[in-house]
């Protein structure tokens, strides 16, 4: 399989087409962006640091029979993925309060949040990702009533399973970003990318924050937290 034309220039990763039409080309850019990329930074490493770590995630997530698109780690920033009709919908599921929730319901950070929190938003940049309600994403035809169903039973599970996975390496997951996508027979399965760009993750001990908030709190070198996260995930495959 080769490499073709760039298909679309994201914020943390370009999005290439291959010599496959069902199989995209992902690469892992060092670019780290805040504020919905108005405020951005070339980051060394970065871009392995995330591939590392949502191969193995993804992988993790296979073996608990969870269907994603990614189909192969090609190099240390590159991987291979099932291309799908993407949902424009951001799921964020939340386990405590941090972030914009603390920022819009003025409830104390790291409020544990029980039942779980899962929030819809609307893809766009241009209008900054705005929430979105189920009869807003039936209306304007972005999802169906059964895909929203399904979108929540769907990022409630991989939830269970990530915080598991996390909870063994002494990290509690705070909160994620997840994306899906619809392959040819209508079957919407797991997108996008498992990194701590997208999660919130902070060490159960310390409560050191080990994601991209110590770029968004302008707090030293986000590295360190992605090196550590990386290091106590592969001391698992061992
Ligand atoms: O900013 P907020 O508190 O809503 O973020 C919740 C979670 O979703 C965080 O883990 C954040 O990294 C992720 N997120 C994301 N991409 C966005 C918005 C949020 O990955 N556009």
């Amino acid at each position: 399989i080769t490499r073709g034309d760039l298909k679309y220039q994201g914020k943390a990763k370009s999005v290439y087409w291959t010599s496959q039409a069902d199989i995209l080309w992902l690469h892992d850019t060092n670019q780290a962006t805040a504020l919905n990329g108005k405020v951005h930074e070339n980051i060394s490493d970065k871009g392995r640091l995330n591939s590392a770590i949502s191969y193995l995630l993804f992988k993790h997530l296979h073996q608990h029979g969870v269907a994603t698109h990614y189909l192969k780690h090609i190099s240390e920033t590159d991987e291979l993925v099932e291309k799908l009709d993407i949902i424009p919908v951001e799921v964020v599921v939340r386990n405590f309060a941090s972030g914009h929730f603390v920022s819009r319901f003025g409830v104390a950070s790291m409020t544990e949040l029980t039942p779980i929190v899962q929030e819809f938003y609307y893809k766009s940049d241009a209008l900054d990702d705005p929430f979105i309600n189920d009869s807003q994403l039936i209306a304007l035809h972005y999802a169906t009533a059964e895909e929203i169903k399904s979108l929540r039973l769907k990022s409630a599970e991989i939830n269970d399973i990530l915080r598991r996975r996390f909870a063994e390496i002494n990290i509690e997951l705070i909160d994620f970003k997840l994306e899906f996508g619809r392959r040819a027979d209508g079957n919407m399965i797991l997108a996008d990318e498992l990194s701590p760009d997208n999660m919130r993750l902070v060490d159960k001990t310390s409560g050191q924050s080990l994601d991209k908030d110590i770029f968004r709190q302008h707090k030293g070198d986000l590295t360190v937290g992605y090196r550590e996260v990386l290091q106590r995930l592969e001391k698992l495959e061992k």
